[in-house]
């Protein structure tokens, strides 16, 4: 590769050839302000439309300023980032921008988080010398994103996520001229739409123009019911990434402080959503053996690959792109769902309280969470299984609202039975965990011995899809691994059309994984944060004493006293479910 030299503010900087100057500056430790600017390289994600200009630096020769996220770096070129004309450019540009801005910014959704904000602060505005005229659009709320496109500021980098990386397209430029916005086609809500809620939107907004539904104020008037219990559980993805909301470094598990600080909050009792994925891989790992087996009988029909279930982006993406292999997603709740029908069927019974005075809360990396938990077919008579959910985002702006300095919590455990889990459950939260934590029991059945090495490594790592083979006592078995929706889409098409075939294959919606999720604090574009989450669950996993979900006891303790065997009547009435046609979203 050819290194190119040059100096950015009189240093000397190297750097290889088609760098932009923007990043061979931030590489040699000299910030240049960006906004629309969004890079994600080891996932693909990049949003070099270069619409904002607050990134202008001077070029020494160059007649004109020029945008540094966009402009390559040249052999010996000269290059000023602080210049008073770059300075004064910058300004205008910032002060352009937040004259047709709304200023509401005390009760916006990113208030504190708004990067456009901190542009203000950093530059010291303090008084508007432009008039400017403000679209006017009526906020838009669904179950789980709210979207304010008044604050749009046209940076493009939710229609970059949603087109080319999770293959959507729902959100895009319309209308002409001044008035162009990102929005949806003809304004439609996000439900009418082919909208996944994965909320990878969210994730990079660099503004209030989309932000999750907020479920707090639901969550503390239900706190304050006497006549309600109050329970919660917690998604393994979410004690990794929760400490950096308190200055803590991603990846570092805050389990024991995160449960003393939710039953400060007020919770009757803390329970882990780890329990209910090791009820998953049972139901699971029943079903691809089950599958397996019958191929291998010969028997016609059998639907394989058989596609994991955890991800409700992905079962929102199947029913509206590929209704056909519905019969392909394993029939098996997701964690959070499993969570909380096991809690309303025999959580109640066993405290001797009835279904409507329970309510079951989770905490969750991700705001398509909130969208299943609304789902009809997870309620009875009304009453849902797991009554609202919300995000690691959300939590942590409750904790600050309640004086809980999570750094200063005594280490507590979950709430018994239903926190007890394996090291299996843990790495849900990462890409590749729910199949990795699947092969672990599904080797242990079919050979009927004891797998000495767990780590199925071929299955880990950031890799758009990862495949392996894997043999247990003569069976061969093909898995996939992939992460983001456009991959998925990918793959699947190369099944269809007969290149690639799979026994199974894990899909989650966000690049990552869970830990990923459009709930988890802003990464604001540095993906490191999330590999340090995925590194987080995985040391999880290695110190645990039990990995394999078959050996969580409480776990086997459900099946013997309520359930029976995996995948027989009761697991299906519990555990299972069933999905929809939604193309012309029936
Ligand atoms: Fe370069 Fe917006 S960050 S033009």
């Amino acid at each position: 590769m050819k290194m190119i030299r040059l100096r950015i503010d009189g240093k000397l900087v190297v750097a290889p050839e088609g760098t932009t100057i923007l990043n061979a500056a931030l590489k040699a430790g000299i910030y240049i302000p960006h906004l629309c600017y969004m890079e994600m390289k080891e996932v693909g994600y990049k949003n070099d439309c270069a619409s904002c200009r607050i990134c202008v630096v001077q070029v020494k020769g160059m007649s004109r300023l020029v945008p540094s996220c966009t402009t390559p770096i040249k052999e010996k070129m000269e290059v000023i980032t602080n210049s008073p004309e770059v300075m004064h450019k910058r300004r205008v540009v910032l002060e352009l921008m937040l004259s047709d801005h709304p200023k509401d910014c005390l009760i916006c959704g990113k208030n504190g988080e708004c990067e456009l904000q901190k542009l203000a602060i950093s530059f010291g505005i303090r008084e508007m010398r432009f008039e400017g005229k403000e679209g006017r659009y009526d906020k838009q709320y669904s179950i789980a994103i709210t979207r304010d496109t008044t604050k749009c500021i046209m940076c493009r980098r939710c229609e970059t996520m949603c087109e080319n990386i999770q293959g959507c397209g729902i959100l895009t430029g319309v209308d002409r001229g001044f008035n162009v916005i990102v929005n949806t086609a003809f304004n439609r809500n996000l439900l009418e739409t082919d909208c996944t809620f994965c909320g990878q939107c969210v994730a990079v907004c660099p503004v209030g123009a989309l932000y999750e539904t907020d479920n707090t104020f639901r969550l503390v008037e239900d706190l304050m019911n006497p006549n309600k219990k109050v329970i919660v559980q917690v998604a393994p993805a979410v004690r990794v990434a929760i400490g950096e909301l308190f200055g803590v470094e991603p990846g570092i598990d805050m389990t024991p402080k995160l449960v003393t600080a939710l039953r400060k909050l007020g919770f009757d009792a803390v329970f882990d959503t780890n329990f209910a994925a090791d009820v998953t891989i049972i139901e699971e790992a029943t079903e691809l053996k089950e599958r397996v087996l019958s191929k291998l009988k010969g028997e016609k029909g059998v639907k394989l690959p058989l596609f994991t279930s955890c991800c409700p982006a992905w079962i929102r993406f199947v029913e509206l792109n590929y209704p056909e292999l519905r019969d392909n997603l394993s029939s098996t709740k997701s964690p959070q769902q499993i969570f909380g029908a096991i809690s309303k069927e025999f959580w109640t019974r066993e405290k001797e309280i009835e279904r409507k005075d329970l309510i079951c809360v989770s905490i969750m990396p991700c705001t398509a969470k909130k969208y299943e938990a609304s789902r009809e077919e997870f309620a009875i008579d009304g009453i849902p299984d797991v009554d609202y959910s919300i995000t690691t985002r959300e939590l942590g702006r409750l904790f600050k609202q309640y004086n809980i300095d999570l750094l200063e919590m005594q280490d507590e455990e979950f709430d018994s039975p239903l926190g007890e889990s394996t090291g299996a459950a843990d790495i849900f939260g990462r890409t590749g965990g729910v199949l990795e934590a699947a092969i672990r029991t599904l080797y242990e059945w079919l050979s009927d011995g004891k797998l000495e090495d767990l780590d199925y490594v071929n299955l880990r790592g950031f890799q758009e899809v990862r495949v392996a083979e894997i043999e247990v006592t003569g069976i061969k078995l093909r898995v996939a691994v992939v992460h983001g929706l456009g991959a998925a889409r990918k793959l699947i098409e190369d099944i269809k059309s007969g290149k690639e075939y799979f026994d199974a294959i894990e899909v989650m919606a966000c690049k990552g994984g869970c830990v990923g999720g459009s709930g988890q604090p802003y990464h604001h574009g540095n993906f490191e944060i999330v590999k340090k989450r995925a590194e987080g669950l995985q040391d999880i996993d290695y110190r645990k004493e039990l990995r394999e979900s078959n050996e969580n006891e409480s776990v086997m303790k459900l099946y013997d006293r309520y359930i029976g065997e995996a995948n027989n009547e009761v697991a299906h009435r519990l555990l299972h479910t069933h999905y929809f046609d939604r193309k012309n979203h029936k």
